[in-house]
This record gives C-alpha cells, sequence and structure tokens, in this order.
C-alpha cells in the first residue's frame, strides 16, 4: 500500500464511532494504527479514502443504523467510481464481530470486516482488499466481496499496537479490560467482545506515562468490567483495579482518574476504599443496577439483589459523601411488571442519582433474554421510560443545584458553540459552561459555579490563578 493517492495527496481516513467509550478508545487506536500507512484523519466522508464505522451492537436500533450509513456510503463509492477515483469501506466494532458475514452479504460495498479483537491486522486487511479490487478491475470474477476477520486470535491486540496518541484537550481514554464473563440474558457483549481479558499492569503503566507524558492529565481507564480488572503484576501476582488505581496515581502530573465501567458484583472493599484514599480518583462512579427488582435481576442474571446494590451505594457515601452517582437501567425486560418497575423507581429514589443512562429493553437476537416469555409492550416500555426518566431528570437538576455557590476545579475540554464559551468538566463529571480564553483548554483552573440547568452548569473563573497542566 502507498502513503499517497494518485494525485499526489496523502490518504485520508474518516472514522464515524458508534456506541461506548470503549469504541471511541478503539477509534483512536484503529488512528494509530493506520498513521504509518500514511492516513490522516478527514473531517468528513466526501473528504475520505477510507470510511471506518466503528459499529455498537448493544440495541436494535444502533445495529440498524449502520446498514443505513452503509446504504450512503455504497452510493458515494459509486459515484467516486464513475469519475476514475474509489473509496474503501471498513466496518469494525461489534456489528462486524456479530454480523461479518450478514454485512458482505447485506452491502457488497463493503471492502473490510474487523472484529475488536482484530484491530492490529487493519493494514494486512486493507491490502487484501487492495489486491482484491485491482483484479476485479482487471477483469477477474472473484468470490466473496469483503474482507473478513472477525477471529478472537490467541495473541492480545494490545501487544501489536503502535504506542497511542489519543489525548484530547488534557484527556485521554485507556482500555485495560475487555470482554465479559458475566453473561447478562439481555447483552451481547459476551459475544461480540469474547472472554474477559486484562492487560498486565507494566502494558497499562508504560500507557499512562506514555499519555501523561502527550500532555494528559485525567485518564479514564476502561473496560466493560473494568472493576473486575485482574492483571498481572510485575512479580507475577494478580493486580486488581484498586492496585492499579494506586500505582497510576505515583505518576507526576497525573492530576484525574477515572474508570467506567462497572458491576456491583466487583465493587470490592479495596475499590471502596480507594475512593477514600486516592485525591486523584475523581468522586464520581457509574455503577450499572440495571433494575430495582430482585425478579428482575435475577431473570437478568445480574447475580446481585436490590439490597447489595443499596449496601454499596451507603459504603460508598460512608467514605466519600461528596460522590456522584450514575447508573444505567433497562425498563420492559421480559416479565417486568407494574409491581418490578416500581421497585426500580423506588431504588432511583432512595439513592438519588446524580447522572443516568435509561434505555427500553431491546431484544438481541441470540442472547437468553430474547427467547423470554412475557416480552413487554411497546407502550408501556415507552410510558415506563419516560416516568422513569422525568425522575433521573429531576434528581440531576438537583444535584446540580446542590452545587451552586461552591468552587470546583474544572477541565477545560473544548470551545462552547457561542463565540468566547468554553466547556468542562468539574470532578463529579458536570458540565460547566463560561466565558473564558481558549488557552485553558487542556487545563484545570478553579471555577465558580453560578447556575444550574438540567445537564450543565454556568460558572466563571475564581481568580486570576490557574493550575496550569503539568
Ligand atoms: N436492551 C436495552 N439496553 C441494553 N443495554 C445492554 N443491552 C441492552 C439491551 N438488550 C444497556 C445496559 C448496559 C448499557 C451499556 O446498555 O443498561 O449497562
Ligand atoms: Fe453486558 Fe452484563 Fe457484561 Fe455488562 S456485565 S457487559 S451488561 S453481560
Amino acid at each position: 500500500m502507498t502513503d499517497v493517492r494518485d494525485d499526489g495527496q496523502r490518504k485520508r481516513v474518516f472514522i464515524r464511532t458508534y456506541g461506548c467509550q470503549m469504541n471511541v478508545y478503539d477509534s483512536d487506536r484503529m488512528a494509530d494504527v493506520l498513521r504509518p500507512l500514511g492516513y490522516v484523519l478527514a473531517d468528513a466522508p466526501e473528504q475520505a479514502d477510507l470510511v471506518l464505522l466503528n459499529t455498537c451492537h448493544i440495541r436494535e436500533h444502533a445495529s440498524e443504523k449502520v446498514y443505513s450509513e452503509l446504504g450512503r456510503l455504497r452510493d458515494a463509492k459509486n459515484e467516486r467510481r464513475a469519475k476514475g477515483r474509489d473509496l474503501t469501506i471498513a466496518v469494525a466494532g461489534c456489528v462486524a464481530q456479530a454480523e461479518g458475514e450478514e454485512i458482505v452479504r447485506r452491502q457488497p460495498a463493503v471492502d473490510v470486516v474487523v472484529g475488536p479483537q482484530a484491530y492490529h491486522r487493519l493494514p494486512e486487511l486493507l491490502a487484501a482488499a487492495e489486491r482484491k479490487s485491482a483484479l476485479r478491475r482487471a477483469g477477474k470474477r472473484l468470490p466473496g466481496a469483503g474482507v473478513l476477520d472477525t477471529d478472537f486470535p490467541a495473541e492480545s491486540k494490545f501487544d501489536h499496537l503502535p504506542a497511542p496518541s489519543g489525548v484530547r484537550a488534557g484527556s485521554a481514554f485507556l482500555s485495560i479490560q475487555e470482554g465479559c464473563d458475566k453473561f447478562c440474558t439481555f447483552c451481547v457483549v459476551p459475544y461480540t467482545r469474547g472472554a474477559e481479558y486484562s492487560r498486565p499492569l507494566a502494558a497499562v503503566r508504560a500507557e499512562a506515562h506514555t499519555l501523561v507524558a502527550a500532555g494528559a492529565v485525567e485518564i479514564t481507564l476502561l473496560g466493560q468490567n473494568v472493576n473486575a480488572y485482574h492483571g498481572e503484576a510485575d512479580d507475577g501476582s494478580i493486580c486488581s483495579l484498586a492496585g492499579l488505581i494506586r500505582e497510576l496515581a505515583e505518576i507526576d502530573g497525573l492530576i484525574r482518574i477515572r474508570y467506567t465501567t462497572s458491576h456491583p458484583r466487583d465493587m470490592d472493599a479495596a475499590l471502596i476504599e480507594a475512593h477514600r484514599d486516592i485525591p486523584q480518583l475523581m468522586p464520581y462512579l457509574h455503577l450499572p443496577v440495571q433494575s430495582g427488582s430482585d425478579r428482575i435481576l435475577e431473570a437478568m442474571n445480574r447475580r446481585h439483589r436490590r439490597d447489595h446494590f443499596l449496601r454499596l451505594v451507603d459504603r460508598l457515601r460512608g467514605v466519600r459523601p461528596d460522590l456522584a452517582l450514575s447508573s444505567d437501567f433497562i425498563v420492559g425486560f421480559p416479565g417486568e411488571g407494574d409491581v418490578d418497575f416500581d421497585d426500580t423507581m423506588r431504588l432511583v429514589e432512595q439513592v438519588g442519582f446524580a447522572s443516568a443512562f435509561s434505555f427500553k429493553y431491546s431484544r438481541r437476537p441470540g442472547t437468553p433474554g430474547a427467547m423470554l416469555p412475557g416480552q413487554v409492550p411497546e407502550s408501556v416500555k415507552a410510558a415506563r421510560l419516560s416516568a422513569l426518566q422525568a425522575l433521573l431528570a429531576r434528581q440531576a437538576s438537583a444535584f446540580n443545584a446542590s452545587k451552586v455557590g461552591t468552587v470546583a476545579p474544572v477541565l477545560f475540554a473544548e470551545a462552547g458553540r457561542r463565540p468566547g464559551q468554553i466547556v468542562g468538566k468539574t470532578p463529579w463529571l458536570q458540565s460547566v459552561y463560561l466565558e473564558g480564553p481558549a488557552e485553558l483548554i487542556g487545563r484545570i483552573a478553579d471555577v465558580r459555579l453560578t447556575e444550574a440547568h438540567a445537564n450543565s452548569l454556568a460558572g466563571e473563573i475564581a481568580g486570576r490563578h490557574y493550575e496550569a497542566a503539568a
């Protein structure tokens, strides 16, 4: 493969990312893999030679979006070809993993399908696709359409990826754990991302140092089950997430550490204590509970009860009273009756969440939930979701309002929509908008929080001095 196009310009890749933060991280890593091949990032598909869709399979709506996007890309490819140029189309992520064969069957314009464990092989796959299309251009009739790699290879992709470069405005993601062995009955992740795998401590530490050297003051540790982390330590023993966080807290210049997504069963005592002892660990925890009904939790195979979650919340707040709690909820899981839904509403009232994500149950082929009796009608799901979201929105507003009048350190992430406006995050992951200099982007400054809205706060820089990024 050459690193320049026929017209002498560099090759451009446009990456569209759907779904979770793991995908955001993976998209950055795919850009890292493509960079040595001469690819630079394009801002829009129209400017790109390669369009890469990094897809999400978690709910039906998310996967269907991929096929409509592919239809549009096929049209763009045909138009390009009519002008004597080409457009390469690649599909990555969880839809690629789950429906690879179907993608190439439904959309022959797709050149490459690559599953989440095979991103380090992208260069070979693109080269193979290029060879295939060159043969086709030469008039050869070839079976099948795109080049497909959805293996779960024995070696870890992390051992083959180049050094990361994904630091944005002082903040970076770092994937420490992938896959899931929990098999919640609604969830495709154990099938699309495979078995749980934790990266060794040394690899994570090295990547964290690289990110901090590249300007990161905040690192968010990622994993589908991040608090199930059990990486190999330098002496061959097993290191937990709490141990890892303690290690990373030693890195000079790393001011904020976050982690997501956690499972209630894996919130061990050491991790709870880390929230008390480690100042760099931000007072925010995303801890999905999914439902407040023991009956539904059992049917979901969550392997914990409502009480366990409530006790965890008490213990966490016991060590870190200002902890902002966030969660995920699913309404309308098969068999969910009014009483079960009321249990969920009562749990929410009891806990008081700072933020949350909530979804209607989406039936995913191949998961045990899809076969369960008692599927809930769409209208019931919609009514429950809006009641739950109204309650969660009231709680989020109340949490934001509780911070008005205080001063908080804000890490500025980007320019706001209005000229002169910048946007950042508090330790509790609230968005703060204010008038301020663009030089603050990527840095932390103390901000007086002046006004609360449903999803954000307004503020003003408190004093002239601010802490510069290390
Ligand atoms: N339907 C609806 N929501 C789902 N989630 C996962 N699978 C499904 C599904 N089949 C939600 C869960 C999970 C979040 C990432 O997505 O709440 O925590
Ligand atoms: Fe899916 Fe459950 Fe695993 Fe989370 S813990 S990724 S919801 S199977």
